[in-house]
């Protein structure tokens, strides 16, 4: 299945780990390197951004050591910047923060990420308006849009995610921003080519591929 899926894409395929067998990790990223996908998609959650909690940063370790691929990591955490400096010596590509989670210091948050040489990424969750990124859209390497709300892998699609996605690339070409456009969670075999043929850049799928 994943390689129709790759077939169909000439834009980028991320698999998130969250819905892999994590008892025996080293096993599945070993999977995930051999498998057609683009970039490993990393979810650290802390029980108060959102209602859940999967690893941190010595789970983060393991995985960077198996992992062949990029690693893109989405941080579902409140003040994301308290831990810019330690992930980022771990060497990961991309890390997102949430508007939600870091908004009285969003821009700083985003300038600490581009410091060195790692894509920066917000995300927003399904209630906000990407206008909310009108002022930063300019420096985001990636505009994350959650098809979901933010954590928990298996959930349907909440359908404005289309809508939304029309108007984050009204923004992005209003505002001549080189971001790319990304959707995250409920990401199905029928709506994974309508999201593309919509203008997503970048899908990122868990249980669809990986469902354990
Ligand atoms: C949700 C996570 C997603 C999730 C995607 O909070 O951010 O990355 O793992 O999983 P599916 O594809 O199962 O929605
Ligand atoms: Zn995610």
């Amino acid at each position: 299945m994943i390689h129709y899926l790759r077939s169909l894409m000439k834009k980028i395929l991320s698999l998130s780990i969250l819905s892999a067998n994590l008892s025996n990790i080293h096993k599945e990223i070993k999977m995930l390197n051999n498998s057609k996908a683009d970039c490993i998609h990393v979810d650290i959650m802390d029980s108060m951004f959102v209602p859940n909690i999967s690893f941190g940063i010595t789970v983060l370790k393991y995985v960077k050591k198996y992992a062949k691929k990029p690693l893109y990591l989405h941080l579902m955490i409140l003040e994301p910047e308290r831990y810019i400096q330690r992930i980022k010596k771990l060497g990961v590509d991309c890390i997102y923060v949430h508007y939600e989670a870091c908004g009285r210091n969003l821009h700083r948050t985003i300038s600490l990420i581009k410091e060195t040489d790692i894509k920066a990424g917000v995300a927003i969750n399904p209630h906000t308006p990407v206008n909310m990124l009108q002022n930063v859209i300019k420096e985001l390497d990636i505009v994350l849009l959650m098809g979901v709300n933010p954590g928990f892998g298996g959930q349907e699609i909440i359908e404005h995610i289309y809508q939304k996605l029309y108007d984050t690339k009204d923004l992005i070409l209003k505002k001549r921003s080189p971001a790319l456009i990304e959707i995250d969670g409920g990401i199905s075999w029928k709506n994974a080519s309508y999201l593309l043929d919509k203008g997503a850049d970048i899908l990122t799928l868990g249980t669809t591929i990986l469902g354990f």
